[in-house]
This record gives C-alpha cells, sequence and structure tokens, in this order.
C-alpha cells in the first residue's frame, strides 16, 4: 500500500540500527526519506546497503545529509532547501553504562539536539514528530505487563534523557495544540532485516545481550555472562520483550500513518513490543537452536540496575495504531544470526 501523495519524511539517526531497517520500509511504502546522521554510532556503508536493498528507483527517493541535531544550522539547511511531512526521531545516543559516566554528553546531545529540532520544525511548519522512546521509561515496573499510562521514572542519565524528552514533547503540544507527536516506547529491539544486509553493529563491547550473543556465536568473545540467575523467574534469568527489528520498522509507518490520519493524535505514546516475556537463558537456547553455534555462559551477579521482567501490553498499539509484531523469538535468532554468519565484523570489511 503505497502513499498516494508522495510525503516526504526526515529520518533523524537514520543510518543506525533502527533507522536502516526503518528508512528500508518507508522507501518501499513509497515515502520520500532524507536522513541527517552525525555517523557517531554507524557508518555510510550501512546507508550504502539500504540503496541496495531498496534498488536503483527508490534509492532515488533517499538523500542523505551528513549532519549533527546539535548545530542547529544543520538541521536548517535541510529545511530551508525542501518541506518535510513529519519527522522521525531516532538521532540519539543509547548506551546506559556510558550515561552513568558521561551524563553531560547524554544531555547535550539528546536533549539540545532534539530541542533544535523542534525549534526547527517549528519555524518551518513541521509538527508532525514520531520520537524514539524506550520502555526504559517504565523504570522497574511494579507490574506486568507495562501500559502506557503506568508512572514514569528514569534509572540512569540516559533513561532520563527520554523521560525528559517525553515531558518536553507533552508540553510543547499542551502550548500549541497543533503539534502532533507519537512517542514510541520501543522494548527490546533485536534481529536483522531478513536479507542480511543490515543489521546492529555496536561499536566496541555489545552492552546489550543480543549483539554479545552474536559476537560470542562468531567467535569475537569467548562467553557470554549471564547477568542474575536468581530472579523469580521461570529459570532464574532475568525477562525482556524481545522485538524483531522489522516490527519495529513497521510499527513507524504505522505511526505515521496515524499522523497524518488523526488530527486528535495530540501527544500521545504507544508500547511497541510483543507482549511476551522471554528469559535471557530461552533467548541463549533460542540462538543456539538458529545458528547450531554453542554459546558458552558463565552465570554471574545481577547487573545492577536491572528489572527482574519486563514486558509490554500491545493492546493500546493494536487498537489505536493497528499494527501487531509479526515475529517470535524464533525469526529474531534466524535474522539475527543470518545478519552475523554474513557480516561476522559487521559492516567492517575486515578488522
Ligand atoms: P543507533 O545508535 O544505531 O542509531 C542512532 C543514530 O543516531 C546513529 O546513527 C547515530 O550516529 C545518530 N546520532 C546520534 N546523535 C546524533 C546527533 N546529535 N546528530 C545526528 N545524528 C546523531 O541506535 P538505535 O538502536 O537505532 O536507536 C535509535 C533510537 O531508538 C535512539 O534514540 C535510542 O535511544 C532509541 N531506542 C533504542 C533501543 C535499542 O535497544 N536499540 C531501545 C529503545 C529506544
Ligand atoms: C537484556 C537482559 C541483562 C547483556 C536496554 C536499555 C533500555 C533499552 C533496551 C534503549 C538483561 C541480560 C545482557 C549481557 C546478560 N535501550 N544480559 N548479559 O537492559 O533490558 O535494556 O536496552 O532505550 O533502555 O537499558 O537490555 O539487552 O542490555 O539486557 O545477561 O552480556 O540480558 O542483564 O536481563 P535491557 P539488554
Amino acid at each position: 500500500m503505497g502513499s498516494s501523495v508522495e510525503q516526504n519524511i526526515l529520518v533523524t539517526g537514520g543510518a543506525g540500527f533502527i533507522g536502516t531497517h526503518t528508512v528500508v520500509q518507508l522507501l518501499k511504502e513509497g515515502f520520500k526519506v532524507s536522513i541527517i546522521d552525525n555517523l557517531d554510532n554507524s557508518v555510510i556503508e550501512a546507508v550504502d546497503r539500504v540503496r541496495e536493498l531498496v534498488g536503483p528507483d527508490l534509492s532515488k527517493k533517499l538523500e542523505f545529509n551528513l549532519g549533527d541535531l546539535r548545530n542547529k544550522g544543520d538541521i536548517e539547511k535541510l529545511f530551508s532547501k525542501q518541506r518535510f511531512d513529519a519527522v522521525i526521531h531516532f538521532a540519539g545516543l543509547k548506551a546506559v553504562g556510558e550515561s552513568v559516566g558521561n551524563p553531560r554528553r547524554y544531555f547535550d546531545n539528546n536533549l539540545l539536539g532534539t530541542i533544535n529540532l523542534y525549534e526547527t520544525m517549528a519555524k518551518y511548519n513541521c509538527k508532525m514528530m514520531v520520537f524514539s522512546s524506550s520502555a526504559t521509561v517504565y523504570g522497574q515496573p511494579e507490574k506486568i505487563p507495562c501500559m502506557e499510562d503506568f508512572e514514569l521514572k528514569a534509572m540512569n542519565p540516559y533513561g532520563r534523557t527520554k523521560l525528559f524528552l517525553e515531558e518536553i514533547a507533552r508540553d510543547i503540544h499542551t502550548a500549541e495544540p497543533e503539534w502532533r507527536i507519537v512517542l514510541l516506547r520501543y522494548f527490546n529491539p533485536v534481529g536483522a532485516h531478513e536479507s542480511g544486509r543490515i543489521g546492529e553493529d555496536p561499536k566496541g563491547i555489545p552492552n546489550n545481550l543480543m549483539p554479545y550473543i552474536q559476537q560470542v556465536a562468531v567467535g569475537r568473545l569467548p562467553e557470554l555472562n549471564v547477568y542474575g540467575h536468581d530472579y523469580p523467574t521461570k529459570d532464574g534469568s532475568a525477562v525482556r520483550d524481545y522485538i524483531h527489528v522489522m516490527d519495529l520498522a513497521d510499527g513507524h509507518i504505522a505511526a505515521l500513518r496515524k499522523l497524518f490520519a488523526d488530527p486528535k493524535i495530540g501527544c500521545t505514546a504507544y508500547n511497541l513490543g510483543t507482549g511476551q516475556g522471554t528469559s535471557v537463558l530461552e533467548m541463549v537456547s533460542a540462538f543456539e537452536k538458529a545458528s547450531g553455534k554453542k554459546i558458552p555462559i558463565k552465570l554471574c551477579p545481577r547487573r545492577s540496575g536491572d528489572a527482574t521482567a519486563v514486558y509490554a501490553s500491545t493492546e493500546k498499539a493494536e487498537k489505536e495504531l493497528g499494527w501487531k509484531a509479526m515475529y517470535g523469538v524464533d525469526e529474531m535468532c534466524r535474522d539475527q544470526w543470518n545478519w552475523a554468519n554474513n557480516n561476522p565484523w559487521g559492516y567492517q570489511k575486515k578488522l
């Protein structure tokens, strides 16, 4: 279902993990896309592969701009030369541990970058935004599944940037009700495009579970540290809601369509998860099954700040966005392994 009028979307952080997968889907759905990315946590090769995946015709509808949201001039340059119908705002730093050691970097990048973006959007009367929020805004939820109206709290500076940016979005909408903003709270994005050409490629040692498992599987790391084996869960390891990145990408298309179609959307938050909880040990087994590789594990103490079990209520997104995750853990592991197996060193050609 291509869009009848070609809508022009600015995608900040479009060279990153979730950004690249979403850009592929946007182009396939008939949108025109401009990316702005400073390549702080990504490489231009990822954008080249997006072009390869969508083919030469759709590629013509994709523009890449090297730019930093912290420089208002970089954003202004884009808005002054074309009209955007909406912005999907992925750009941000996301490493929880790094944010604890260097909170100013997170406040500077995530908060100032976003404020610059809002200012420029307002100046050019582009008032529709899909914002990358996170399940981190639920902190350690007292109940599961997490519902969008739960109390919000942040556990670390990264999480605080997401919480503040949600509050900023709500304040902007209160002051200027014509803004339409969808806050998408992603749970744990994993997997890769089924082609195995694009995927997550973290710099340095991964913080997150799946990229870590992937690097053990290809021999880059010797074993997986399993943080916590005494949680009150089915097998003692912590439980999360893993969601395939292609489902997430489609969630953004659904959110955009909602923004365009519903003048009453206001500033609304939606969970993007599967609603299924999977433990760390279950994820390891699923990956072993998908890859045929043994993942050696070491049982370790809990990681500080980690919650026991977090998963989404998916009702609101299903009902209001008409979106539901299609893929389960087996497909997530299959596609993650396909990406890893074809690109053991990520986008690098060799070490
Ligand atoms: P990513 O690091 O792969 O992508 C983010 C992109 O933004 C990168 O390409 C980076 O170079 C770019 N960027 C960062 N700061 C910028 C700036 N000031 N100006 C221009 N570009 C900038 O991360 P991702 O996993 O694709 O995450 C995308 C968004 O989703 C982030 O906002 C993240 O906080 C949020 N999120 C991610 C997860 C996750 O686990 N991956 C979960 C919840 C929310
Ligand atoms: C998942 C589970 C770990 C690594 C983080 C951010 C959150 C959001 C998503 C951006 C936990 C365990 C992990 C390892 C392990 N990101 N684990 N060994 O912590 O649920 O969420 O990413 O918004 O804000 O906090 O994801 O992948 O780091 O961990 O045992 O080497 O895997 O303890 O139980 P998390 P994760």
